[in-house]
């Protein structure tokens, strides 16, 4: 695990600055969109591996992948140890999963009753870009018995019904155990949040979901609970381009969702701090702390999209806040454990 420590602190960077964040060989981290899973007590950090396209591409596809999903670890949140790929594109012609692709926003969730790790995404089929037609807009899994390890591909399906399009999508394990998958409906371009009850090994879906009115064209949703109040943190649709986020908040999943505005503290140029939101993280051993994932596309070179960690904030027990910080600490925020 994590034995070189260098970082003891996230560092954002400016509004308008890239920052690379390296692994414990000196790599930047590639590991787009995707989350982070705690299991005794380690951090493994996963998304998909995007493309280092020589500088004469930079623009040209590099959101695709040619590798699959990463793993990384880490005891500390601040130094992470590359593990390896858990999930593989194929060479293969045939494969449904031959690059480039996209596993875009890969989800991993603990089912205890089956004792498997369970990951959804949104798949693209090859060459990657996103569609309407089969294989282009889609639910995608992959399960595995231990959480590094490599995840075998049960296909790809469509939740509700084939009419809906998958766009962006997340998973949300809720406290009783019943998992969620939340994706971005788009029926013609009527794009609307939805949130759908998984089956109880977490591999398909079942029959009960609920339309999130409120959140009409959003993506890039995560979901977190505090205080008795789900909240939801979704960017616009913009594509790569930056937008200001908003949140939902409701007591019950497939209860009332309520629109509750941007809660980017102090970001004037409505472009939730030049990031898009990947995943929110519940930081283990401190209770009631959460961090938002998000990134910073760098549409240039997608391998150097930049990591914005930002601390949550509750200014009162049903809002939630989120403030931009070039650089910080949980002990400097939260105080040490
Ligand atoms: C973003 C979305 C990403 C990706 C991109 C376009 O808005 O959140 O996941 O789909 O558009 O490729």
């Amino acid at each position: 695990m994590s034995e070189k420590k260098r970082y003891d602190r996230f560092t954002n960077g400016k509004l308008n600055e890239y920052v690379d964040w390296l692994d414990e060989d000196g790599r930047i981290i590639n590991a787009s969109d995707g989350g982070i899973i705690y299991v005794d007590g380690v951090y493994y950090w996963y998304g998909m591996v995007l493309r280092p396209l020589p500088v004469a591409f930079h623009g040209q596809g590099g959101q695709t992948t040619t590798v699959g999903v990463a793993m990384y670890s880490s005891r500390d949140l601040y130094n992470w140890k590359y593990e390896k790929v858990i999930l593989r594109s194929s060479d293969d012609p045939d494969s449904e999963l031959y690059a480039p692709m996209r596993f875009e926003r890969p989800k991993i969730i603990y089912n205890e009753k089956t004792g498997k790790y369970v990951l959804w995404c949104h798949f693209v089929k090859n060459p990657g870009d996103h569609g309407t037609t089969p294989g282009t807009a889609e639910a995608g899994v992959a399960v595995c018995d231990t959480v590094c390890g490599d995840y075998e591909w049960l296909g790809h399906t469509r939740p509700i019904d084939d009419d809906g399009l998958v766009r962006d999508s997340t998973l949300y394990k809720d406290k009783d155990g019943t998992a969620y998958f939340i994706y971005d409906r788009d029926v013609n371009d009527n794009r609307c949040l939805h949130i759908v009850k998984l089956s109880e090994d977490y591999l398909s879906f079942t029959k009960e979901y609920r339309r999130i009115e409120a959140a009409y064209r959003r993506e890039a949703a995560s979901v977190l609970y505090h205080g008795g109040y789900y909240f939801m943190f979704t960017s616009g649709l913009t594509g790569w381009k930056t937008n200001p986020a908003k949140y939902f908040r409701a007591q019950g999943l497939m209860g009332e969702w309520v629109d509750m505005g941007d809660p980017c503290e102090g970001d004037v140029t409505g472009t939730t701090f030049e990031s898009q939101s990947t995943c929110f993280l519940p930081v283990e051993g401190r209770q009631d702390c959460f961090i938002l994932m998000a990134e910073r596309h760098n549409t240039e070179n997608f391998e150097r999209c930049s990591y914005i960690w930002l601390p949550v904030e509750f200014p009162t027990p049903d809002t939630m806040r989120v403030a931009y910080r070039e650089s910080w600490s949980m002990e400097e925020v939260w105080g040490s454990r």
